[in-house]
């Protein structure tokens, strides 16, 4: 599912994205002068927040294999000097091996065709002591409170089998950052809980994946059509994992 800009705006406009992308900025400890890499930056979101931290003398390099995502991360960032956005692919980076002090990816291994080459690929770039953030979700976890459980899990199970290519990468993060040779420093799990039906709405696509997730034979119209009428009521709560890893590229004898 290749999200679209105003969904991802939507997203970033939430309490736990601004709280979560906080943390991220935080952990990479971004000093004056750094060169700073965002993969899969999509519409610029964090370039800004990047650009103020790595300062007049630093540089920041957006990155994102789709043409409408580098257009708008680059008319965003338009009146920032030091940021520039490429548009290549997360699986062979526009950069020269240890060019970068840090970087971040942000909920793009999920759509990844090889998550481990593109963890792999920032190693490559990352000097030795850099520092990544990678955040991700898991959807094997999504987890939706409804009097009608049996439709509900039909539904998790939907999203968990068909919603994004890799779906349970939050759990994986750990392990794939550790093969890809990095130290792993820290591992939070945010699973943020969502309580307002819009805002429900907005993060999951309740109502386009109830719609998919009928047409793939895995919800009875007729119960998803009162499911939703709950959802779209209240009380709900929906939640799922959501895993941020710090992790640093030691120089292979320091490991
Ligand atoms: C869910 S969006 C996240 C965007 C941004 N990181 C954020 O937090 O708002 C995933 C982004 O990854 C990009 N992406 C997916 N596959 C990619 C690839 N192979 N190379 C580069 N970018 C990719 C998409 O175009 C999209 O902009």
């Amino acid at each position: 599912m290749a999200a679209t800009i105003d969904y991802l705006d939507k997203i970033a406009a939430t309490d736990s994205a601004g709280a979560y992308k906080l943390h991220m900025l935080e952990a990479l400890a971004v000093e004056p002068g750094h060169t700073v890499l965002d993969v899969g930056c999509g519409p610029g979101t964090d370039l800004a927040a990047l650009a103020s931290a790595a300062g007049p003398s630093g540089a920041v390099v957006g990155v994102d294999h789709d043409t409408a995502m580098v257009d708008e991360a680059r008319r965003r960032t338009a009146g920032l000097p030091g940021v520039q956005v490429e548009q290549a692919d997360a699986h062979a980076l526009p950069l020269e091996a240890g060019g970068a002090d840090r970087a971040r990816m942000d909920r793009v291994m999920i759509h990844l065709d090889d998550p481990p080459r593109a963890l792999r690929e920032i190693r490559r770039v990352l000097r030795p002591g850099g520092l990544v953030a990678l955040a991700e979700p898991d959807w094997h976890t999504l987890a939706i409170d409804h009097p009608d459980l049996a439709t509900s899990l039909a539904f998790t199970r939907f999203v968990a089998e068909h919603a994004n290519r890799n779906q349970a990468m939050g759990r994986q993060v750990p392990r794939l950052a550790e093969e890809a040779g990095f130290t792993v420093l820290s591992v939070l799990n945010a699973a943020p809980v969502f309580r307002d039906p819009a805002t429900a709405e907005q993060v999951f696509g309740l109502r386009r994946n109830t719609r998919r997730a009928v047409e793939a034979g895995f919800l009875d119209r007729e119960a998803a059509a009162r499911w939703r009428e709950h959802l779209d009521r209240g009380p709900v709560m929906v939640t799922a994992s959501f895993v941020i890893v710090l992790a640093r590229a030691d120089h292979p004898a320091e490991r």
